[in-house]
């Protein structure tokens, strides 16, 4: 299986402008915006192509993706919103240096329940009043280390992607616990699960 950063660096620019189009209406996008207080920075977290610019406004936005494909798209297509290529990793920003962050239908699709706790904890570290994490597949509360549930997520216009792409599912409990000290508020937005965690 190929490693999920590798697929979302190296898709072609034709996957890169369709990638996540037929989920622009997905309700967890208008529960984020209405979130939002007027003025308040953004920091989108792993934004793709952009697709978010349409819910969110573009004052005091910012958009990170470890892939130059969909960056270069998301700057085409929104460009009066801001975008950055980003290294996989810890995030080059100071704690608290965005209002809010938002990381969206990207954690179950990362290597391993690591490398997906790390990015969680990053977009909590960057947010100063509230992270958000919108899953499509949420960590389970079971017990066993490795679960690794893979669900079948495929679309047409972004099989090329999804067709290599596992939604893993991981243990809750080290989620729960990366939040201690906020407030953690999970609701069901269909087909997702937001997690607001209010600092
Ligand atoms: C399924 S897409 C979700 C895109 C967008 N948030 C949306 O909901 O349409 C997952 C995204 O995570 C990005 N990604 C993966 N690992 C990342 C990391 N460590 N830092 C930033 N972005 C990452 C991928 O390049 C891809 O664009």
């Amino acid at each position: 299986m190929s490693r999920a950063t590798d697929v979302y660096t190296q898709i072609s620019q034709a996957t890169a402008r369709a990638f996540c189009k037929h989920s622009v209406k997905q309700p967890s996008y208008a529960a984020i915006a209405s979130e939002l207080r007027e003025g308040e920075s953004l920091l989108d977290v792993a934004c793709g192509n952009g697709i978010g610019a349409l819910w969110y406004p573009n004052r005091g936005y910012l958009g990170v993706d470890i892939s130059a494909p969909l960056i270069l798209v998301a700057r085409e297509e929104h460009p009066d919103h801001h975008f950055q290529v980003v290294e996989p990793g810890p995030l080059l920003f100071g704690e608290a240096s965005f209002d809010v962050a938002v990381c969206k239908s990207t954690l179950e699709t990362l290597e391993s329940a690591e490398v997906a706790l790390a990015l969680f904890k990053e977009t909590i570290r960057v947010a100063k009043r509230l992270a958000m994490i919108v899953w499509y597949a949420p960590p389970l509360d079971l017990a066993e280390d490795n679960i690794s549930t893979v669900l079948a997520h495929t679309s047409l216009d972004s099989n090329e992607v999804f067709g290599q792409i596992h939604q893993n599912r991981y243990r809750r409990a080290p989620f729960i616990e990366a939040c201690q000290g906020h407030v953690l508020q999970i609701t069901e937005v269909a087909p997702h699960q937001l997690w607001r965690i209010y600092k």
